[in-house]
């Protein structure tokens, strides 16, 4: 809910939000969850589901005091990993708007839209990463000169 909140959403929105609780979907069985860890603390997560033709990106949330880090990308990176380990070809997602650009950086593109369940007002980008052209990015500490 921080993470979420971290857009300026106000409190009315994230109150409707709070009611597809993103740590059901972290106990529900069946689930793919890849966790980023600061020695002993969980700063991000990502939860994936096996779909028939794609793999689908359920949640993905950065602590907000680690945005801009690379975390997103790792956990990305990992959901990467898993989804060709399924075989799968596509990763997609329904993307926050304040995230879609988050999403372009990694490759992705969109390819449609649709009303978000908890504010149907509200049209929310899905985004398509192309697992067969994804190029996976590890940050490698640069120390000067070859
Ligand atoms: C979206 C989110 C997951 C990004 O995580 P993050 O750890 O800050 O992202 P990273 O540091 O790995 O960024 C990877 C690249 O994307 C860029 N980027 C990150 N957030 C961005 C945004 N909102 N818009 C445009 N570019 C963005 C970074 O600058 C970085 O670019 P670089 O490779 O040139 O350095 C995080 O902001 C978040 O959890 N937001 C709230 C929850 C949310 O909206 N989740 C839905 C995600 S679809």
């Amino acid at each position: 809910m921080r993470s979420k909140a971290s857009w300026g959403y106000h409190d009315d929105f994230m109150a409707r939000f709070g009611a597809t609780s993103v740590t059901r979907n972290l106990v529900d069985a069946g689930r793919d969850c890849v966790v980023a860890f600061d020695g002993h603390r969980a700063v991000g997560f990502a939860v994936l589901d096996d779909e028939k033709e794609r793999a689908w990106l359920e949640d993905l949330w950065v602590e907000p005091g680690y945005f801009g880090r690379g975390v997103g990308r790792a956990l990305v990176g990992a959901c990467v990993k898993r989804s060709r380990e399924w075989g799968r070809r596509a990763l997609e997602l329904e993307s926050d708007p304040h995230a879609e650009g988050f999403c372009t950086r990694l490759g992705a593109v969109r390819f449609g839209e649709r009303a978000s369940a908890v504010a149907p007002d509200r049209n929310l980008p899905l985004m398509r990463l192309d697992l067969d052209r994804y190029v996976s990015v590890v940050p490698i500490p640069y120390s000067g000169g070859w």
